[in-house]
């Protein structure tokens, strides 16, 4: 969702922010805007993507800009960041929600004060223009008025830079020719690194910087090669991220091997899995081994959807599993855990993520960064997790031949080719996929997938249900695909026949790839996903939609 990127320094600000930008468009966006220096800001806006900003000739050393994904307004100019007060006094750019922006803007339209848009930033620009006293002292006041989660960049008209976080990130990082700025850490190269508390406000004045709240700024170096962020042989990162699949699970095996699993694990024997979207797949994966192979009690839960049981025993574990740490669903949970001081472990692939800040106990994904839209290879590295996870705890001494597994993983993947699977289903409008038990949930997923990035309405179905209603769908158009992991053909032949008796044809996707069924089943389902992942990038490519940046969606969504 959106973005900030700022800096001040030797270079061609204007050109740094612009760079920067570029690497936080993986996120999504819909509009974007920059505010430079030289004798008071002066601002860029433009609806849609990057190379739509006006170029600028001048040479400027401050500046910082904004990509806007909708939540507040529609998208127009008008809501574009950046945000300027009615006395021209006040630039803004801003990321997340301010929940008590209608009153605080009643208030402020009594005193005649006029507003050009309809989002929250434009209040807080007029709100700080409006306050009376100091500019420090109008600043740090913001944390008693605005309710919600917000990350700030204020240019002043003297060219001073207020930083400003509650809740929502923001990094700020000292490297040899200026200071950057960025929501993103992974955005940010080489340096010093500083990331920022809640309640922090850092002001950069004429290069200095200082915490204005008196918080101690803990630096620490940070390299980062921004790899991900180069497409290599690969068209799009969706693409290359699925193919990273192999190399991240063996990264994510060696993590951990070092971590002393059966210590976090050894107080509790009840557990819930959270997370939303395909993190929540993998949740109800993990929950599945932990119920039938461990024996231990266990759900899954939703975040959107998450009733806290307010009486958490101490033998009760969470565990919210979130690619980027950021999901506002889960951070809602997260805060609700903590509260009832219950304990909370996270899967992630953002140690420096605000859940990862919150938890007691933190597990990665080693798989790098994952710019494309749709999660893949982090999901991969999720159930890798519970996988491997379940095993070290049933047999302390266990281990597995990650050379050999990545190889069979690897040969697997070149042997996946689905152009004339393609062919048959690009054209369809619906999709019914149908498997049993473990298999569901790979469906699950394999839905999520084909509707996020294909468009197309796919239903997932537990085989045995078909005949209780979803047959009357069935006709001579209908393609259904099936997936069969176990050694239970029986009870999947007997839908193909219902189902090829109505016209209908189906293809199992466990034989035409070669699932090979003596792979061990705690392994399994990164298996069955892969050929889904690859089909859905690959019918998206045949209708010329662009994969990593599907309709109306965004990598991280920081809203509820
Ligand atoms: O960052 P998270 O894992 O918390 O994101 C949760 C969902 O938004 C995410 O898994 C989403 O469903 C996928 N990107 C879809 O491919």
């Amino acid at each position: 969702m959106c973005g900030i990127y700022g800096y001040i320094g030797k270079l061609n600000a204007y050109e740094k922010v612009l760079e920067g930008l570029k690497l936080l468009q993986y996120r999504g966006y819909d509009s974007c805007g920059i505010a430079y220096y030289g004798n008071g800001f002066q601002i860029n806006k433009a609806i849609g993507t990057l190379d739509n900003l006006e170029k600028v000739d001048k040479e400027t050393k401050i500046a910082f800009g904004h990509t806007r994904w909708a939540t507040n307004g529609a998208v127009n100019i008008n809501n574009t960041h950046p945000h300027v007060s009615f006395d021209k006094a006040f630039t803004i750019v801003h990321n997340g929600i301010i929940k008590n922006a209608d009153s605080i803007k009643d208030s402020l339209i009594k005193q005649d004060i006029a507003f050009y848009s309809d989002t929250d930033t434009e209040v807080i620009a007029n709100l700080l223009a409006y306050l009376p006293g100091k500019i420090d002292n109008r600043v740090k006041q913001l944390f008693n008025i605005l309710e919600g989660s917000y990350s700030l960049i204020i240019g002043y008209k003297n060219g001073d830079i207020y930083l400003v976080k509650k809740f929502s990130p923001l990094n700020l990082l000292q490297a040899e020719d200026g200071i950057y700025i960025s929501s993103d850490i992974s955005s940010l190269k080489q340096g010093e690194l500083y990331t920022m508390q809640d309640n922090d406000i850092i002001k950069i004045s004429k290069n200095s910087i200082s915490n204005i709240t008196n918080h101690q700024m803990n630096f620490v170096k940070h390299e980062n090669s921004i790899k991900a962020y180069t497409l290599g042989k690969f068209k799009h990162y969706m693409q290359k991220e699925i193919y990273e699949t192999p190399i991240s699970i063996e990264n994510t095996y060696y993590y951990l091997k070092n971590q002393k699993i059966r210590k976090i694990f050894k107080h509790y024997n009840k557990f819930t899995f959270i997370g939303c979207g395909t993190a929540y797949h993998s949740c109800l994966v993990g929950e599945r081994l932990f119920r039938e192979k461990l024996k231990y009690e266990a759900n899954s839960e939703l975040a959107s959807n998450y009733e806290l049981n307010k009486s958490i025993s101490r033998h009760h574990l969470h565990i919210i599993v979130s690619q980027s740490g950021e999901t506002a669903d889960c951070i809602k949970v997260a805060e609700k855990i903590r509260a009832c001081h219950g304990k909370l472990l996270l899967i992630t692939n953002e140690p420096t993520s605000t859940i990862a800040r919150m938890a007691d106990y933190l597990i990665l994904t080693k798989a790098n960064k994952e710019l494309a839209v749709a999660s893949t290879k982090t999901y991969c590295c999720q159930l890798f997790v519970f996988a491997y996870i379940c095993h070290v705890l049933k047999d302390k001494n266990y281990d597995i031949n990650i050379c050999q597994f990545t190889k069979i993983l690897n040969d697997y993947m070149t042997n996946i080719k689905v152009t004339s699977l393609v062919e048959k289903l690009q054209s369809s409008d619906k999709m019914i996929l149908i498997g049993r038990d473990i298999d569901y949930i790979s469906l699950l997923e394999a839905s999520l997938k084909i509707r996020e990035i294909d468009y197309i309405y796919t239903i997932p179905m537990y085989s045995g249900e078909l005949k209780h209603g979803t047959l009357s769908l069935i006709d001579e158009n209908s393609n259904i695909l099936a997936l069969n992991t176990s050694d239970d053909i029986d009870k999947l032949e007997v839908v193909k026949n219902e189902i090829e008796s109505r016209g209908g044809s189906v293809i199992f996707i466990d034989k035409l790839y070669r699932i090979d069924k003596s792979i061990d089943e705690y392994y399994k389902p990164i298996f069955s996903i892969i050929p889904f992942q690859i089909l859905s990038y690959e019918i998206a490519i045949s209708k010329g939609y662009n994969p990593d940046m599907p309709k109306n969606l965004a990598k991280s969504v920081t809203v509820e």
